[in-house]
């Protein structure tokens, strides 16, 4: 502990605020309460955090997505409904996307737009949960996104999941196949690149997914939420190799998430795309007709799940990103480019880390070590998550601990990188250092 109990961020307005919030852990806070406790701090003490809870784009959205949007409300769209599937001509550049970017076939037919990708995983649930009386429990490979989960509980549905950081390569195909023998499983997700830890599955482990999701007829969600934002190789340029990788080369069983929240800077505007794999939309499960108007799976999507949750996504929405894909699709945007500087700064981010003493959790996919991007995730000798993020609460920085995540690593925190401006870090590099100067010699 530093003389006269000194830390950078006022320690008795830190305790008032944390009293205040009646949370009774900090290391349990969701990433939500968290960052109303931090905006409370900073109101309060005029002192700016490093913010490192929430991935909120620290990036500014393209000018093709903003005068579409404009133009179609310019055009009066606003007082329409639109298509619960969406408008016609979104329907075909996300289509063109999926091929330009994954080189994947799929017909505009199972390419809606969603309320974000949280509603597109709502409504995949919804369905892909109810197909088969006995296939009742998703299984999630995690660490992952806590909101899925939650969505689960709210709907009453079943899930399992584990944690792949012992069972990457090979070892992957014995550990699902234990759980996909029971016949239980009627969903697998994961998220690639993965919030939170940025691992990526290599090709061998997406083959291994694809090819259990046929032999148990199980369907993957596969959350594409940082799409293109494995920076180790350059997927932008529409229609040529390489592409993002995709469990859609494995499988026909697939439904895609593809957010425009971070890879197009879009969180604001809720408009995602969800993208069934021609042969899954086409297919029939009888115990469907129970909940939708009959047994189709995409009919039972678009007429069942997204009418009943919003009947369709904002319709001005819905051109913004129709503008920005035709553009990328035609190579007259480059989408990469635009969120590159996310890895620059968790590279200093972590080089900074590192020198203080600090460690990475998460390191690797397989033998190549970890890609910088969107997140990491670090500890720190000697304390286990909850009881670093307490104590760093304390030294200006704010994270999220890997506990609420389904990773068992519980000594880390997940850092997002994307409200951490460039301009910040010489004030990372100053607080971690007396962080490590009142804490290594203690632990
Ligand atoms: C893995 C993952 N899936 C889904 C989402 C939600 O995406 P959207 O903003 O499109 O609803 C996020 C947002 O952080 C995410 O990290």
């Amino acid at each position: 502990m530093t003389p006269n109990n000194q830390t950078p961020i006022d320690r008795n307005i830190v305790e008032q605020k944390v009293r205040e919030s009646g949370l009774e852990q900090i290391g349990t806070a969701s990433i939500r309460e968290i960052v109303k406790l931090v905006n409370e701090i900073e109101k309060a003490t005029g002192e700016r955090y490093i913010r490192m809870e929430m991935g909120v784009p620290g990036l500014q959205p393209p000018r093709e997505a903003i005068e579409g949007e404009i133009k179609a409300l310019q055009n009066g769209v606003a007082s329409k409904y639109p298509m619960i599937e969406g408008i016609e001509e979104l329907k075909h550049e996300i289509s063109r996307f999926v091929k330009n970017f994954t080189n994947i076939d799929v017909d505009p037919r199972g390419c809606l737009p969603t309320v974000g990708s949280m509603q597109g995983a709502f409504a995949s649930f919804l369905v892909s949960c109810r197909r088969d009386p006995e296939k009742n429990t998703t299984l999630f490979i995690d660490p992952g996104f806590p909101v899925q989960k939650q969505q689960h509980k709210v709907l009453g549905l079943k899930y399992e999941t584990f944690d792949v950081y012992n069972y990457r390569g090979d070892k992957l195909r014995d550990k699902l196949e234990s759980y996909l023998k029971e016949g239980n499983i009627s969903t697998l997700l994961y998220s690639n690149p993965n919030n939170p830890s940025w691992i990526c599955f290599t090709e061998k482990e997406l083959r291994i997914i694809g090819e259990l999701a046929e032999q148990y007829d199980v369907v993957v969600m596969e959350d594409l939420a940082y799409f293109g934002m494995d920076f180790r190789q350059d997927i932008s340029r529409p229609g040529e190799p390489p592409y993002q990788p995709t469990v859609a080369h494995y499988t026909d069983n697939y439904i895609l998430l593809i957010s425009s929240s971070k890879s197009f800077s879009l969180a604001g505007e809720r408009t995602g795309m969800m993208v069934i794999a021609d042969k899954l939309f086409e297919r029939s499960f009888p115990q469907l007709k129970n909940y939708y108007p009959n047994d189709g799976f995409g009919y039972s999507m678009v007429y069942g799940a997204l009418y009943t949750l919003s009947a369709g996504t904002n319709h001005s929405a819905q051109y913004g990103l129709l503008e920005i894909l035709r553009a990328v699709n035609n190579g007259d945007h480059n989408f990469i480019e635009d969120v590159r500087e996310y890895a620059e700064r968790s590279h200093r981010m972590k080089k900074l880390l590192q020198k203080h003493g600090f460690r990475l959790v998460y390191d690797r996919d397989e033998d190549k070590p970890l890609a910088d991007g969107f997140y990491f995730t670090f500890s720190f000798p000697g304390m286990e998550g909850r009881e670093l993020l307490e104590k760093l609460i304390y030294y200006g920085i704010s994270a999220i601990t890997l506990d609420i995540t389904g990773s068992e690593r519980s000594e880390g925190l997940r850092a997002c990188v994307s409200q951490v401006g460039l301009d910040q870090m010489d004030e990372l590099d100053h607080r971690l250092e007396r962080f490590a100067r009142d804490h290594l010699n203690s632990v």
